[in-house]
């Protein structure tokens, strides 16, 4: 991984961001939308975590192909809440978008929320994450990705927060590297 961060925490890309073209937030958001079925639940007899994990990794995964233009694959997940249990018989929609992109790599945010299926109550707030993509080549090797263009105060605001991860996992892998490389420094085995 490189430790790379194009941008300090206060600079937003605007429409002219270096020589790849950007593109705006809305341009690649999407929402993926599924009903919870029996087939879906956990031995408590809610819905599996996995299977909303599943749906996260779908819908953060077309956000990231659409914004990069090709292929790209999961490099991590994290922040990943669940904030109330779903249900069978839920709606659940899962919202995502591009909150801030690298030279290969974007951040996803997404939203889970649940709804009955056959109810017109407003949908509530169940989960949430953050995915970091790569763009990949047919090789499987880093592509550069279009800067992503936010457009409103609430995108501005997501962008400045994804730095801030992203500054924290940069920081946390190269600790982590640091401490491996000192033991075996000093001869410890694991
Ligand atoms: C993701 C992958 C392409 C990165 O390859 P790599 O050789 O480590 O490439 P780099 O070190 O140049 O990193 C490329 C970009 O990905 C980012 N990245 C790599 N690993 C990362 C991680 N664990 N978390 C967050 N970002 C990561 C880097 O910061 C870099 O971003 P930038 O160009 O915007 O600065 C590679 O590790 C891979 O193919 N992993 C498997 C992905 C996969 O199969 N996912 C499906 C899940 S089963």
């Amino acid at each position: 991984m490189t430790d790379q961060a194009p941008a300090t925490e206060s600079e937003i890309p605007g429409q002219t961001t270096g020589d790849v073209p950007g593109k705006p937030t809305s341009a690649s958001r999407t929402t993926l939308s599924h009903i919870m079925t029996h087939s879906d639940t956990n031995l408590l007899g809610t819905v599996h975590g996995g299977v909303i994990m599943k749906l996260v990794d779908d819908a953060a995964g077309a956000v990231a192909g659409r914004h990069s233009g090709g292929p790209a694959v999961t490099a991590s997940m994290d922040e990943m809440a669940f904030l109330e249990p779903v249900r069978v018989g839920d709606l659940v929609h899962v919202k995502a978008q591009v909150n801030w992109t690298g030279r290969t790599s974007m951040e996803v945010g997404v939203r889970v929320l649940a709804e009955r299926w056959n109810e017109s109550t407003p949908p509530t707030q169940v989960g949430s994450a953050y995915l970091v993509f790569t763009a990949v080549d047919a090789d499987g090797k880093p592509r550069t990705v279009p800067p992503v263009l936010p457009e409103t105060e609430r995108d501005k605001r997501r962008y400045q927060e994804a730095q801030i991860r992203r500054t924290h996992r940069l920081a946390r892998r190269r600790a982590i590297m640091e401490l491996r490389e000192k033991r075996v420094a000093e001869g410890h085995q694991d």
